[in-house]
C-alpha cells in the first residue's frame, strides 16, 4: 500500500469543547483542516496499528464527505478495522454501544449533536474511546497540543468507499465492515427493556405515542424499535427521515425547537406520551399529555422507579448529575440509600464512574439520561425507559410526576440561555462574578441569605484527575442555587447558561409554573451579574 504523507500547516482553533470539535462546515472545509485534527488524534493514540476503529455520523452536511477522507487517513495510520454505520450513519449511543461490543480501540463520531446542520451551519468531529465513551481531557489536551505542531498527515489514494452497501471489503489490507447501524442498538434495548410488556401496552391503547425525530439520527432507530418491534403506529413517529441540514431546523429536543411535538402534547389530541431526541440521538425530551418533563426531573423519576425495569431489577449502585441538574436526584439517592455524584458538566466525566461500578444511572439537565449499558447518554433509551414506566405502573406521565413530587418534594428548575454574546462581554462579565463571590456569603437579599459563593472544581474519585472553573454557584441557606456558566458547545461568541433552582416541600405549591416560583431568583441572578445591562437585551433567547 502506497502512503502518502502530505504537508501541511498547523490550526490553532482545534481545541475541542464539551464534546468534541465544533466548528461551521466553512471552517471544516479549509484545506487540511479535517485531515489535520484527525491525524493529531491519531498521534496522540498509542499503537493503533491492527485495531479497530468504528465511525458514523448524524447524517448532517459533509458527514458522507468526511467519512471518506477519514477512511483514507486511518487506512494510512495501519487501523485493521473499520467499522461504519450504512450510509455513514451511526447515533452517537449505537457508535458507543458497537465500539464496546467490537472491542475497538475507539470511534469517530461526526455530529455537532443538537446545533443546525447544512453548508452554513455547524460540523463537529468527537473521539470516543475504548470504552465507548467521550474521550476524557487527558486525551482531549493532546489533541489539541499535537494539532497545533502538526506538520504532516497520512493519506491513500484509493477510490471512494460505497458506503451504502452493507458487507465487508478488504481495502488495501483493512477490513471494511458496512454494518446496519440499528440492529446491534435495538438488540441492547430489547436486552434491557421487557419489550413485550411494552408491546401489550402499545396494541391495547393503553399508551399512545408520538416521537419527534426532527429530522435527524433517531428516524431510523426510532421506526425500527417502535413501529417495527413495539407495534406502535407508523404515525407515532415524525420527521423521520433524517435530513442533511434537518429541515432548516435546530435538531434540539426542547419545547421550543420540537414545537410541533410540543404543540399536539398541550393539545386535546395529545397522545399519552410524547418524546423527541437531538441531531446524534443521545438526548431526550420525555413529556406527557399536557405535561413537560424537566430532564431533572425525570433523571430522578427513572432513579427512584428502576427497579421497575429488567436491568435495573437488582437496584442501583449509585447515581451522578452534573452539577447544575437540579437536586431532585439527589433526594431520591438519599431515600434509596445509594451515593450521589455531582460531576462538572459533560458526559465525559460520568465514564469513571460507570466504568468503576460506582454509578448505574447518570443525567445531565440538558436532556442527557444514561446508564452503565453504554458510555454515552441515549435518548431513545430514555424513552423506553419512560414507556416501559408507564406500562408497569399503568399511571400517566403526569401521575407518575406529581406522585413523585408529593413523594419527595418538587426542586423548581429552570434555565435561562443568553446566546452569541460577544466573548469579551462574556468574560468580563465572569471575572466580575468571580471577584463578587467573596463579598456574597452570610449576605441576605430578600428571603434569600447566601450560604455559599463558590466555582465548582471536581477531583474525579476513580483517577483523582482534577477539573477547575467549572461554573460560578451560589447557594441560598433554602436550598435554592443560581449556577452560571458559559457553554462549551457553541460556535458564535459565547452563550451564558443562568441556571435556577429552589426546592419546594409543600405538596400546595407543586403546581405552579415554574417561571412564576423562580422569579425572584431570577432577579438575584440579573442583579450579580448584570447580563441584560451589559449586553442591552430584555430577556433571554431560551429558556428551558
Ligand atoms: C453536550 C454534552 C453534554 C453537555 C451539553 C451541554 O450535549 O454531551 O454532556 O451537558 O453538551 O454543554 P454546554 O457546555 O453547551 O452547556
Ligand atoms: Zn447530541
Amino acid at each position: 500500500m502506497q502512503i502518502n504523507i502530505m504537508s501541511t500547516e498547523p490550526y490553532t482553533d482545534q481545541n475541542p469543547g464539551t464534546s468534541g470539535l465544533r466548528k461551521k462546515v466553512k471552517i471544516f472545509q479549509k484545506p487540511g483542516y479535517l485531515e489535520n485534527f484527525v491525524q493529531a488524534i491519531f498521534d496522540s493514540l498509542e499503537d493503533i496499528s491492527g485495531k479497530t476503529l468504528v465511525l458514523g455520523g448524524d447524517g448532517r452536511y459533509f458527514n458522507r464527505e468526511a467519512i471518506q477522507v477519514i477512511i483514507k487517513i486511518a487506512i494510512a495510520n495501519g487501523f485493521g478495522e473499520l467499522i461504519i454505520g450504512q450510509g455513514g450513519l451511526l447515533s452517537t449511543p449505537a457508535a458507543s454501544h458497537i465500539i464496546r461490543k467490537n472491542n475497538a480501540l475507539g470511534g469517530l463520531i461526526l455530529s455537532a449533536s443538537h446545533n443546525p446542520g447544512g453548508p452554513d451551519e455547524d460540523f463537529g468531529i468527537k473521539y470516543n474511546v475504548s470504552n465507548g465513551g467521550p474521550a476524557p481531557e487527558k486525551y482531549t489536551d493532546e489533541f489539541y497540543a499535537r494539532s497545533k505542531t502538526i506538520t504532516r498527515y497520512k493519506t491513500v489514494q484509493i477510490e471512494n468507499i460505497d458506503l451504502d452497501c452493507i458487507g465487508s471489503q478488504a481495502v488495501s489490507g483493512v477490513s471494511i465492515r458496512i454494518i446496519d447501524p440499528v440492529s446491534d442498538y435495538a438488540d441492547l434495548m430489547a436486552s434491557i427493556f421487557d419489550f413485550e410488556v411494552l408491546k401489550n401496552s402499545i396494541s391495547s391503547g393503553y399508551t399512545t405515542l408520538l416521537f419527534d425525530a426532527m429530522h435527524a439520527i433517531t428516524g431510523p432507530y426510532a421506526k425500527r424499535i417502535l413501529v417495527d418491534m413495539l407495534g406502535a403506529t407508523p404515525e407515532s413517529v415524525i420527521n423521520a427521515e433524517p435530513l442533511e441540514d434537518f429541515g432548516g431546523h435546530h435538531p434540539d429536543p426542547n419545547l421550543a425547537h420540537a414545537h410541533e411535538l410540543a404543540q399536539v402534547m398541550f393539545s386535546v389530541t395529545a397522545p399519552t406520551f410524547g418524546a423527541a431526541s437531538d441531531g446524534d440521538g443521545d438526548r431526550n425530551m420525555i413529556t406527557g399529555s399536557h405535561i413537560f418533563v424537566t430532564p431533572s426531573d425525570s433523571l430522578a423519576i427513572m432513579a427512584a422507579n428502576a427497579q421497575l425495569i429488567p436491568a435495573y431489577a437488582q437496584g442501583l449502585s449509585g447515581v451522578a448529575r452534573s452539577m447544575p441538574t437540579s437536586q431532585a436526584v439527589d433526594r431520591v439517592a438519599a431515600r434509596l440509600n445509594i451515593p450521589c455524584y455531582e460531576t462538572p458538566t459533560g458526559w465525559k466525566f460520568f465514564g469513571n464512574l460507570l466504568d468503576a461500578g460506582k454509578i448505574t444511572l447518570c443525567g445531565e439537565e440538558s436532556f442527557g439520561t444514561g446508564s452503565d449499558h453504554i458510555r454515552e447518554k441515549d435518548g431513545l433509551w430514555a424513552v423506553l425507559f419512560w414507556l416501559n414506566l408507564i406500562a408497569v405502573k399503568h399511571q400517566s406521565v403526569a401521575d407518575i410526576v406529581h406522585e413523585h413530587w408529593r413523594t419527595f418534594g418538587r426542586n423548581m428548575y429552570c434555565r435561562h440561555d443568553y446566546e452569541a454574546v460577544e466573548s469579551s462581554i462574556a468574560n468580563a462579565l465572569i471575572t466580575d462574578l468571580r471577584n463578587l463571590l467573596p463579598t456574597l456569603a452570610g449576605q441576605a437579599f430578600g428571603n434569600y441569605i447566601v450560604n455559599y459563593a463558590d466555582e465548582f472544581s471536581y477531583e474525579d474519585p476513580v483517577d483523582g484527575s482534577f477539573s477547575k472553573n467549572q461554573g460560578i454557584r451560589i447557594g441560598f441557606e433554602n436550598g435554592s442555587r443560581i449556577v452560571y456558566r458559559l457553554s462549551g458547545t457553541g460556535t458564535v461568541g459565547a452563550t451564558l447558561r443562568i441556571y435556577l433552582e429552589k426546592f419546594e416541600p409543600d405538596a400546595a405549591l407543586h403546581g405552579q409554573d415554574a417561571q412564576v416560583a423562580l422569579a425572584e431568583l431570577a432577579e438575584l441572578a440579573e442583579r450579580f451579574c448584570e447580563i441584560k445591562k451589559r449586553t442591552g437585551r430584555t430577556a433571554a433567547d431560551v429558556v428551558t
